[in-house]
């Protein structure tokens, strides 16, 4: 009972980055996570719109959306060279419709790059990385200020389920902190759209994750 659920987070490790990327090519659960975002993208912004992704690493749910949404430009925000690297090479064939921010989510100001108004920020499996309940609520923040009237941020991230039996790393954290820190921050609206790959017993560090929706 001992154990901590949570990840490694050696993102500038260019062995590690390659490692990750192959482990974790998105299985059928997670194109469901994608398939929620797309689908709010698709009934919620118009066309041609500005969507920005914080964490993109590399590259799968930009793939997907750039991929099913043809009027959108893209902004992928990380810090890591190696998974950036991936990401360009994942996303050649989307290459006029998407740059590249490379930014500390906590420590930079990731939206100054970015020469248009933004009317979705996505994110998946990469805000509990940040280390710390405070942290995530700082990018929040920035999101709701970021964001225009009527624009949106979609994150779909590892939580700590109400009945856990385990502790989990800090930046893991119940549905109900996560919809109480949206409001605080700004949002007008804050939901959880859908949980994923629930396991409470014997729950590994990819399993257990919401998607949370804030609008402005
Ligand atoms: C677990 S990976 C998820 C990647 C991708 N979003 C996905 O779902 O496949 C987390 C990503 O967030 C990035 N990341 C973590 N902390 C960050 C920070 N403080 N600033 C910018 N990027 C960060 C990492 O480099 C990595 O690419």
């Amino acid at each position: 009972m001992n154990e901590i659920i949570g990840a490694q987070h050696e993102f500038h490790d260019a062995e590690f980055v390659a490692g990750w990327a192959d482990r974790f090519a998105p299985t059928p659960e997670r194109l469901k996570l994608f398939n929620v975002i797309l689908s709010e993208l698709k009934s919620r912004i118009p066309q041609v719109s500005c969507v920005v992704e914080l964490g993109i690493g590399p590259g799968y749910l930009a793939d997907h959306l750039l991929g099913e949404l043809p009027g959108i430009r893209y902004f992928g925000v990380d810090f890591s060279d190696p998974m950036l690297d991936i990401a360009r090479q994942r996303l050649k064939p989307h290459s006029s419709r998407i740059a590249y921010v490379q930014a500390d989510l906590v420590k930079d100001n990731w939206w100054a790059d970015i020469p248009m108004s933004v009317n979705a920020i996505v994110s998946t499996w990469a805000l509990h990385d940040l280390g710390s309940r405070e942290n995530v609520e700082v990018v929040y923040k920035d999101c709701a200020q970021v964001l225009g009237d009527g624009g949106m941020l979609l994150n779909g991230d590892f939580i700590k389920p109400d009945k856990a039996i385990y502790e989990y790393e800090p930046g893991r954290f119940e549905i109900a902190k996560h919809i109480a820190m949206l409001r605080r921050v700004g949002f007008s609206s804050a939901d959880c759209l859908l949980v994923l790959e629930e396991e409470i017993e014997s729950p590994t560090a990819a399993q257990n994750y919401a998607c949370f929706k804030g609008a402005i």
